[in-house]
């Protein structure tokens, strides 16, 4: 692992004689190149035939901190979603000025953008690892759109189908373009008016999008439903069961994910171990149980392998994750400990480290 100072950047505006800040490695695991090295004309013409367009490049003045080597796979997966996420952010800027939704143009990007993430290998992982700035609704939308896409196609969902619960994944938030930033971007903690205005987002959301033809009825639902929950906790219509779009379902199981996954203002996120264990306690009561459990049965299958910190400060490789959805499976430790979790109590995972 190396721990060197470094930044994104676009591959064309790099100048030669500026340094790699972290490695490259094949999708075998060999050093393809070496945090460090001086980019020359001819390598950066090499790394644009690997289609790789964002590379870290060393600057002794961004903060250091812990850096992994990346693959051509995961490095491909960051630039599609970095170019993704500053999409969502302009088109959703403009939606808070001029109240219309450009959906020629989303569409286009669910289908040019989100479809080929949520068919890369090791998506659930490659999302884990995403260094995110600070716009997490942006970011939340493009991951809620990439894991529902995901649950849709474990669920069996036909291609056009995939696209649309990506689509409404994607517009599940729009709803926040109409929400005062005062309220949006407050760093306390929400007074119950301010949540109840909060709250206004997915019919906000839904008058956004109600008159569009082209439309279909699923995303419109989908986007008004995303919050109401199977045991009629939810909101804006305290729905239950039946009564909410599949599309919905769908969506609110990947939005929680997400957001129990990811760093937010009143929260430091959960390893992905963790918050399955979390949404296993739901899955009877506000989630739909068929839905989340192919969900959780499929998601844990990525975790095989990852690199986790213990908390005693080991960092250790997840080996067997067990036959029940559990955040305690057995772990090799870097000085060749077996751990089984599950039965050893006094040691639990602290964070994930690598995915
Ligand atoms: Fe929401």
């Amino acid at each position: 692992m190396g721990k060197i100072n470094c930044r994104k950047c676009h591959i064309d505006a790099i100048i030669p004689g500026m340094k790699l800040g972290k490695t490259i490695l094949t999708e075998e695991g060999k050093v393809a190149l070496a945090e460090g090295i001086v980019l020359t004309s001819r390598i950066l013409d090499r790394l644009r035939t690997w289609n790789l367009t964002y590379l870290d490049i060393y600057d002794a003045s961004v903060e250091l901190e812990n850096q992994h080597p990346v693959t051509y796979s995961q490095q491909n997966f960051f630039d599609k979603y970095s170019g993704t996420v500053d999409f969502i952010k302009y088109t959703f800027d403009t939606i808070r000025l001029l109240k219309t939704v450009p959906i020629d143009d989303i569409r286009h990007l669910v289908g040019k953008a989100i479809d080929p993430l949520i068919h890369s290998v090791g998506v659930i992982n490659h999302l884990h690892m995403v260094q995110r700035q600070d716009d997490y609704t942006y970011h939340h939308s493009v991951n809620v759109a990439v894991i529902a896409g995901v649950l849709g196609k474990w669920l069996g969902l036909k291609e056009n189908e995939l696209l649309n619960i990506c689509l409404t994944g994607l517009l599940h938030d729009v709803g926040k373009t109409q929400i005062p930033l005062s309220i949006l971007n407050n760093p306390n903690r929400l007074t119950a008016a301010e949540m109840d205005v909060m709250r206004k987002h997915t019919t906000l959301g839904y008058r956004l999008i109600q008159n569009i033809p082209e439309l279909p009825l699923s995303v419109k639902y989908g986007v008004l439903q995303h919050h109401e929950r199977n045991n009629g906790t939810g909101y804006p219509l305290m729905l239950n069961g039946d009564q909410i779009h599949l599309f919905a379902k769908i969506v609110s199981i990947a939005d929680i994910y997400d957001a129990m996954t990811s760093d937010r203002i009143y929260h430091q996120k959960s390893p992905p171990f963790e918050v399955v264990e979390l949404m296993v306690k739901e899955m009877f009561g506000s989630l739909d149980p068929l839905i989340c459990s192919v969900f959780l049965n499929n998601v844990r299958d990525y975790f095989l392998g990852n690199t986790v910190a213990l908390d005693d400060g080991r960092e250790a490789e997840v080996v067997y994750l067990g036959h029940f959805i559990s955040c305690r499976p057995v772990v090799r430790t870097v000085d060749g400990d077996f751990i089984d979790l599950e039965k050893n109590k006094t040691l639990s995972i602290a964070k994930l480290v690598k995915a």
